[in-house]
């Protein structure tokens, strides 16, 4: 799944696996028995939920295998009870985000702080 959309967790398998060893929820999405897509989270389990990568393979892409893993996502983290359902989107997958309801946090006067190894 990381392979298949070129993202550079695929590179390091080992850390990977720790990767979804301590995600708090990970789930795929199958088609006829094959995994075309797969989501994880981080959480304190109370608050405050990260989700961390959502992939679909690219020939299921469009097909609501995205929407239908992300449902399933905002549900286990009810806003009921969390305070805030947080990621970091894409350049090219934040109208995807929109379509499923969730809100740029600058719509609330937030800003989001990232330090990564990538420059701007
Ligand atoms: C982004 C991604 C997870 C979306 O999954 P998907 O299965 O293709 O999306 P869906 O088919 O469920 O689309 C749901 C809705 O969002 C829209 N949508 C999907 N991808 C979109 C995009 N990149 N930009 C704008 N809208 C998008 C769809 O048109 C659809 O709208 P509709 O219900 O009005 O038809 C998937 O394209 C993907 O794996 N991309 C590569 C990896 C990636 O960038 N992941 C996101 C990391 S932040």
């Amino acid at each position: 799944m990381y392979r298949a959309n070129h993202w550079s967790h695929a590179r390091h398998p080992d850390r990977l696996m720790i990767a979804l060893q301590r995600a708090d929820l990970a789930l795929v999405a199958e088609v006829d028995g094959e995994v075309v897509g797969f989501v994880r989270t981080m959480s304190d389990g109370a608050f405050a939920v990260y989700i961390a990568d959502i992939l679909v393979l690219p020939d299921h892409q469009r097909r609501g295998v995205g929407s239908d893993l992300l449902r399933a996502v905002l549900t286990h983290y009810p806003m009921s009870t969390y305070h805030h359902q947080v990621l970091i989107a894409e350049r090219d997958a934040d109208g995807f985000y929109r379509r499923m309801g969730l809100s740029a946090v600058g719509a609330f006067g937030l800003t989001a702080f990232i330090r990564t190894r990538d420059k701007p």
